[in-house]
C-alpha cells in the first residue's frame, strides 16, 4: 500500500459541537484503481478532489455503489468497528448487480485498517458521536457508450458524525412515486436509488414532512421503506417490519434490531405490511410506535404518519421499544456491554 500522509491535520479547525451530517471529512482517503482487468495497489492520500474527465462513465450512466458503516470510540479510547464485514459483503453484492468488479477482502480490510489508523482521532469519544465510513466504487472509464465500464475507482472517505435527526420525524405515505421495483436495484446501495428519491422527497418536505414512506411500485398497497431507512411498527406489543425482497435494502441495523428485539423476548414479524393494516391498527388505537433504522440514523422515532388526509399520531402506549433497542445497540457499539453477537471488532484486531 502507498501511504502519503497529510502535512498538517485539519482537525483543530473542526467544531465537534456543531457537526452537520456528511459535510466534514477526515484528513485522509483511500483510493484504488481497477484497470486492465484487475484492482491495483491501493493508495492513501490526503482527502481532497478526484480528477475525472467530462467523459467519465459514472457521470453519464450512474454506475456507482456505496456503503455506510460506522466506527465508535470505547470509553477507554479504542476504536471499534461495527459489523464492518457485513458492509463489505453488501458492497460486493451491490457491485455485482451494477456490473462492477468486486473488491478483495484484502484490499478492503488493509485499506480500512491503514486509513483508520491515521484518522482515528476524528472519532469523538463522547456519546452520540461516531466516525461514518463511506466506501464507494464508481465507473471511472472514459467512454460515453451505454455499457459497463472497463475501469473503476474504489474510494473510502470518513466523516465524523453525530445525531442525524435530532427529534422524532413526521412522514407521509407515498402513493404515486416509487423507490424501487421488482427485479430492479432497490436491494442494492446503488447511487441512483438515492438520486431518484430526491424529487418526491422534496415535494413531501414542502408539505411539512421529513421523509416519505415508500410503498410497492406496482400497487402502492404495501409498505417498503421510509426515506433512507428500514421501517418498523409496534402494533400492540409486537414489532413488524417489511420482509426483505429485491426492492428493500437488507439493512445491517435492521438485522441488528431483529436480533436485539428477540434477545429481549419481543415478538418480531418480518412480513408484507399493507397500508390498510397500519390504518386499521391506528383506528383501533393499537399503533403504538413507528421508527426507522439505518446506519446514519441508527434508530429514529417517527411521530406521525400521514395517509391522504389522515394524520396518524403514534399511541405510544407503554415504554418506547425503539429507545430501548437503540440503547442496546449503542451499548454494544461503544463496547459497554458484552458483545454476545460478535458484531464489534477492535481496529487493532483487523
Ligand atoms: C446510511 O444509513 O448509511 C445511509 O445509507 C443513509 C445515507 C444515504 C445518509
Amino acid at each position: 500500500m502507498i501511504i502519503n500522509r497529510i502535512k498538517e491535520s485539519k482537525i483543530h479547525n473542526i467544531d465537534f459541537g456543531k457537526l452537520p451530517f456528511g459535510k466534514v471529512f477526515s484528513d485522509h482517503m483511500l483510493i484504488c484503481q481497477y484497470k486492465s482487468g484487475k484492482w491495483h495497489t491501493p493508495e492513501i492520500r490526503p482527502y481532497g478532489t478526484l480528477s475525472i474527465s467530462a467523459g467519465t462513465q459514472v457521470l453519464h450512466y450512474g454506475q456507482s455503489v456505496f456503503e455506510g458503516m460506522k466506527a465508535f470510540k470505547s470509553d477507554a479510547g479504542e476504536l471499534l468497528l461495527f459489523r464492518y464485514m457485513d458492509n463489505y459483503r453488501r458492497l460486493n453484492q451491490s457491485a455485482t448487480r451494477l456490473s462492477i468488479p468486486v473488491i478483495s477482502e484484502n484490499i478492503f480490510k488493509t485499506g480500512l485498517k491503514e486509513l483508520l489508523n491515521l484518522d482515528s482521532d476524528w472519532c469523538n469519544k463522547e456519546d452520540g458521536y461516531a466516525l461514518y465510513i463511506r466506501p464507494f466504487i464508481f465507473a471511472s472509464g472514459e467512454c460515453i457508450k451505454a455499457s459497463a465500464s472497463t475501469e473503476y475507482t474504489f474510494v473510502i472517505i470518513t466523516s465524523p458524525s453525530t445525531v442525524y435527526y435530532p427529534k422524532a420525524i413526521d412522514v407521509i405515505i407515498e402513493e404515486h412515486y416509487s423507490r424501487a421495483s421488482r427485479g430492479g436495484v432497490g436491494f442494492a446501495k446503488a447511487a441512483g436509488n438515492y438520486a431518484s428519491s430526491f424529487y418526491p422527497t422534496k415535494q413531501a418536505n414542502r408539505k411539512g414532512f421529513t421523509q416519505i414512506i415508500w410503498t410497492d411500485a406496482k400497487e402502492h398497497r404495501y409498505i417498503e421503506e421510509s426515506g433512507t431507512m428500514n421501517i418498523w411498527f409496534r402494533i400492540g406489543n409486537k414489532l413488524v417490519t417489511p420482509e426483505l425482497s429485491d426492492s428493500i435494502l437488507d439493512g445491517i441495523t435492521r438485522r441488528s434490531i431483529i436480533s436485539l428485539a428477540k434477545k429481549r423476548g419481543i415478538e418480531v414479524e418480518e412480513r408484507k405490511i399493507l397500508v390498510k393494516e397500519i390504518l386499521d391498527a391506528y383506528h383501533q388505537n393499537n399503533l403504538n410506535e413507528c421508527f426507522g433504522t439505518g446506519t446514519a440514523v441508527t434508530v429514529s422515532p417517527i411521530d406521525s404518519i400521514t395517509f391522504n388526509s389522515i394524520r396518524m399520531v403514534m399511541a405510544q402506549k407503554g415504554e418506547s421499544i425503539a429507545l430501548k433497542l437503540k440503547k442496546d445497540l449503542q451499548d454494544i457499539q461503544k463496547g459497554r456491554i458484552e458483545d454476545t453477537f460478535n458484531w464489534v471488532t477492535f481496529l487493532k484486531e483487523i
